[in-house]
């Protein structure tokens, strides 16, 4: 039987082997995906001897994705601009590395949410490897801007000048204006339960997205719908549909990602 797995630390709480057995009955593919644990100094081990094993591939979480991106020999565009890696495919010869973080967050818009992008304000809150991993498949919809704003605001200002793009802008965290179309909270925040210490008026009117599910995400967006927001929705369409993007580069077939995010939200 083929193998995959999602390797991180912790990785006990992925969602993903539940995902991948459903895209897997609904494919009608043959295979078993695990979960398995790194320790912290043991990434590469832990990766050679899956593979060696015949592992056919993995999908990364954290703390690894950068780590799984100086692993592989080659890698896709997005990863190369995010400097991380989410996905490892067998190529021709050794390894190939994907990051369909980004692929999934803008499918999740604008094809599940039906919220286009092209022409809009959108603001991205945080620039940790989340933030890094997305920012490439936004630009590629055409908005009008991205302004990346973070705590720690040289971190912000260093992932901008990577991109190098005009329509990306690096703001002060406590002078993030209002007016935005969308706003996409990609801090880390809501996993422990600490809320961002940002304006109401930031997310008035605005579509806000978390990137984080379930009670991870519970607390901001509440506080998004009491500051006036105009939609809400958490990330679980995105972690879908990053995993549907894995499974079609490994599998060469594209599973019905939205029958799977309807039954994981009625909690089947
Ligand atoms: P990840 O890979 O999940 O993005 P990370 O690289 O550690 O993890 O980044 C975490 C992000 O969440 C950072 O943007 C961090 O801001 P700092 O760079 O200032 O640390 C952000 N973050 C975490 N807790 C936060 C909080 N309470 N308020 C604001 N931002 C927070």
């Amino acid at each position: 039987m083929d193998r995959y797995a999602v390797v991180g630390n912790p990785v006990a709480h992925s969602r993903s082997p539940e995902i991948h057995a459903a895209f897997a009955r609904q494919t009608g593919q043959h295979l078993v995906y695990d979960k398995l644990l790194a320790p912290l100094d043991d990434f590469v081990g832990t990766v050679d001897r899956f593979f060696d094993a015949g592992g056919c591939g993995l999908n990364v979480t954290l703390p690894f994705k950068e780590e799984a991106f100086a692993w592989v020999g080659e890698h896709d565009e997005f990863a190369g601009a995010a400097g991380a890696v989410n996905t490892i495919a067998r190529a021709a010869r050794g390894f190939r590395g994907y990051n369909t973080d980004g692929v999934g967050l803008v499918r999740d818009l604008e094809v599940n949410l039906a919220n286009p992008l092209a022409g809009r304000r959108i603001l991205v809150l945080g620039a940790g490897g989340a933030v890094r991993g997305v920012l490439g498949p936004l630009l590629g919809r055409a908005p009008a801007e991205i302004v990346v704003s973070n705590r720690t605001e040289g971190r912000a200002a260093a992932l901008v000048d990577r991109f190098e793009d005009p329509r990306l802008r690096a703001a002060v965290w406590e002078r993030l204006g209002d007016g935005f179309d969308v706003v996409i909270n990609g801090t880390s925040a809501g996993t422990t339960r600490r809320s961002l210490a940002i304006t109401p008026e930031v997310v008035r009117a605005a579509f806000v997205y978390d990137m984080a599910y379930g009670d991870a995400a519970t607390s901001f967006l509440q506080w998004a719908r009491a500051s006036g927001a105009a939609r809400t929705s958490d990330g679980l369409g995105m972690l879908v549909e990053q995993a549907a993007e894995a499974f079609r580069l490994w599998r060469g077939v594209r599973p019905d990602s939205v029958a799977v995010l309807t039954a994981l939200r009625s909690g089947g």
